[in-house]
């Protein structure tokens, strides 16, 4: 029953042409500025070329060994660096392009690039609690406020966004991204490349994307950081690569090539990968950077006897800069004498990197955005204070309310138990830039400013690590005289994030117990969540009457929370990534296949004999304090032919007291495959306000080429056969309809 991608054949031909214009100059026949560029190219020497493809690091947030230490402004000097990151400031931005533009034959400016991942000063949460709010235009405003305040700062280019797809939650770096899903993934991607980059690059207050880690990075083995890759095609294709594709639909201006390997091959240096897909097959022709030192460590995995043949690999795979590596510099004019290298292949990477600078304005000011007035004007302002406040509570995830929240502002004492509570430098998170822990608001702090005339009384109880247990007494004590109790427990900043993998995800230290003992003494109880993964909560969840997971949720955190807590605003967040009954579980995810044997009570089934297959909360789970209910699913049709669209409409009626908003997902399940389909897909989602008691009618477009994947024999195509579709307010409970798609 499989069906010839005839229209396949065509588009390959459509663009072929234009494919081979961009292998030979390394730009698209179209790119702008590609005259300018190659009159700049022409007037350059080899060596002058060599060094614009390598990046070095100044002394700010360094994640590897640094190889010149002080010595890369003598390196600039010698034209040996195309490109510095985390030189930090206006001011000192200023400083080193100078050196470049006074001090160099060609004056070529340099760019500066750093990890401006959630947030500049004005720190918003986490990307991995900020997808949770579901809300693009909200992560979109986020990341151009990041770039408003770094391009102040002379920042030209951010190492953001970072698309990995992520299902285990041991590995630290899941805080970096948009969760499981790579549907939900691309989209907000798209918003983030959006929000960074504008719609004008020539714009002063615009910077370069990035997407990375190209790719497969979010997979690895045991959740443990950049350990071994190992993946299906199928599954590269169908879960990690869309949010990368989707970047390049949104023109994002680089990429970064990832540390890991991928199938026994270092991407950073995988002419499979890196030129075969980004290049050849999705005709990008932006530029492409290494992570740090990732041509080097091709050495280190032990598939390049030296620097040379690791600087030979990552030039033949088109990755275009050398981050921190020291393997462009000194060994590529030996590759070219020897003909391991093309002199086309090093002006096509140069050409890329030129062409970044040009869309940027550098070569009319190269000062432009080292600009000290407007980076104190537009830094950490009140209005990115207001965005960041906003971006949070919406991030925040109610995952249960036994009739506790919201609290009454009325009332008189509340205790605020745990070590997190007055914590301001742990509300960041990592990778949090030049933000400030003493520019946050601490949930102490917050709940100080939301309810002026109560007494609040603040016990620390423990430490977030650790076995004491001496500070229970007086936390208890404080609880019991309390009206109501907030507990606040959780991670660290510095668990999650790279290189921060754990081994248990449970909450650290005696925070659980606490909890429990608090759990005990039967008060309005809200357990409030920090932390940049999932965790083990399923205790904690059995007890405690309520749970908010307010991530690690920036510089507003504190007033963000308040404002949840207490009804100023009702949650609407939902997780973009399950969590887990038991570390045991994991990687466990909505999107899962059938397998011959589901789950039932019968002996030889697919499950596990000492706990359920399902997780504590699944994929899209989030509550409200008010109730929405599902009604009247209604398609266009029960037979879609190819080409056409489905129309899929849902009555939505907000059953509760409160407004609120409410995501809307759309799952489609396949039932039979020449390959086997998921379980659920997503394949669209809405969020939706609702007055009390409003009801409205939501609709979703269904296009057969989005029921499309790889069949048995690799083709790109739909399949003719039943499928079902599925609506609700989370990848579980759903009210479902069907449809045949037709030949
Ligand atoms: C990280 C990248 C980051 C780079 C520069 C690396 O260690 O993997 O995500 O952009 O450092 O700081």
């Amino acid at each position: 029953m499989k069906k010839t991608p005839l229209f396949l054949f065509y588009i390959m031909l459509l663009t072929l042409p234009l494919m081979a214009q961009i292998n030979e100059t390394g730009l698209r026949e179209n790119a702008p500025f590609k005259k300018e560029v190659d009159s700049v190219l022409s007037l350059m020497t080899l060596e002058e070329k060599i060094g614009q493809l390598a990046q070095l690091s100044g002394n700010g947030e360094v994640t590897g060994p640094v190889t010149l230490n002080n010595q890369y402004q003598e390196a600039i000097r010698k034209g040996e660096v195309g490109s510095m990151l985390n030189i930090n400031s206006a001011s000192y931005t200023r400083k080193i392009q100078k050196i470049a533009v006074e001090e160099t034959r060609l004056g070529i400016p340099l760019l500066f690039g750093y990890d401006v991942i959630h947030g500049y000063k004005t720190i918003f949460p986490v990307p991995l609690g900020e997808s949770s709010s579901w809300d693009l235009e909200a992560i979109e405003k986020s990341a151009r406020i990041a770039a408003v305040e770094a391009t102040a700062a002379g920042q030209h280019w951010t190492f953001a966004p970072m698309v990995d797809i992520a299902r285990d939650p041991r590995w630290g770096r899941i805080m970096e991204g948009a969760g499981e899903d790579p549907f939900l993934g691309s989209a907000v991607a798209k918003a983030r490349v959006r929000g960074f980059q504008g719609n004008d690059l020539g714009q002063k207050n615009t910077m370069l994307a990035c997407a990375k880690h190209f790719v497969g990075y979010g997979a690895a083995r045991a959740g443990r950081d950049y350990n071994t890759v190992d993946m299906s095609k199928r599954m590269l294709y169908e879960v990690y690569l869309p949010p990368f594709k989707a970047a390049v639909e949104a023109d994002v201006a680089t990429f970064m090539t990832s540390f890991n390997e991928l199938n026994g091959v270092p991407v950073t240096g995988s002419k499979k990968h890196v030129k075969g897909i980004l290049r050849d097959e999705w005709n990008y022709d932006g530029l492409i950077v290494s992570d740090w030192a990732s041509v080097m460590e091709q050495v280190i995995h032990g598939s390049a006897k030296d620097l040379k043949e690791a600087a030979d690999y990552a030039m033949n795979a088109t990755v275009d800069m050398d981050m921190e590596g020291k393997a462009y510099v000194p060994f590529m004019k030996e590759l070219l004498d020897e003909g391991k290298v093309s002199e086309k292949q090093i002006d096509a990477a140069v050409r890329r990197i030129l062409h970044k600078k040009f869309e940027l304005g550098l070569f009319d000011d190269p000062y432009r955005y080292c600009d000290e007035e407007r980076e104190k004007e537009v830094t950490l302002t009140p209005e990115h204070r207001e965005a960041a406040r906003d971006v949070a509570r919406k991030s925040m995830v109610l995952l249960k309310n036994d009739n506790v929240l919201p609290f009454s502002k009325k009332v008189k004492k509340v205790a605020v138990i745990g070590p997190l509570a007055d914590a301001k430098n742990e509300m960041i998170g990592t990778w949090s830039a030049q933000g400030e822990g003493k520019d946050a608001v601490s949930l102490l702090e917050g709940l100080q400013n939301a309810l002026p005339d109560a007494d609040i009384n603040f016990v620390k109880a423990c430490e977030v690590e650790g076995h004491d247990k001496s500070g229970f007494d007086k936390a208890l004590k404080a609880a019991e005289k309390a009206d109501i109790v907030i507990a606040a427990v959780g991670e660290k900043a510095m668990m999650s994030g790279e290189a921060l993998s754990r081994m248990d995800i449970k909450l650290p230290g005696v925070q659980e117990d606490l909890v429990l003992e608090l759990a005990k003494l039967d008060k309005p109880l809200a357990v409030v969540l920090f932390n940049g993964r999932p965790l083990v909560i399923t205790e904690v969840a059995k007890k405690a009457p309520a749970i908010l997971e307010s991530w690690l949720p920036g510089t507003e955190a504190g007033n963000a929370i308040a404002d949840v807590l207490f009804g100023d605003y009702n949650p609407s967040g939902k997780l973009t990534v399950t969590f887990p009954y038991a570390l045991g579980q994991v990687p466990v995810f909505y999107s899962h296949k059938h397998t011959g044997r589901p789950r039932t009570e019968a002996r030889y089934t697919s499950k596990y004999i000492d706990g359920p297959n399902e997780p504590l909360y699944p994929f899209g789970y989030g509550l409200s304090y008010t109730t929405f209910e599902y009604s009247n699913l209604k398609l266009s049709t029960k037979k879609l032919n190819e080409g056409e669209t489905l129309t899929v409409s849902v009555n939505l009626k907000n059953t509760g007291k409160y407004d609120g908003e409410e995501v809307v997902q759309l799952y489609v399940r396949d039932l039979v495959g020449s390959v086997t389909r998921p379980v659920k897909e997503l394949k669209g989602f809405e969020k939706v306000s609702l007055k009390a008691g409003e009801e409205k009618t939501i609709t979703f477009e269904l296009k057969t080429e989005d029921l499309a994947f790889y069949n048995r024999d690799w083709e790109w195509t739909t399949e003719p056969g039943e499928f079902h579709v599925f609506v609700g307010g989370n990848s579980k409970e759903t009210i479902e309809a069907e449809f045949s798609l037709v030949d």
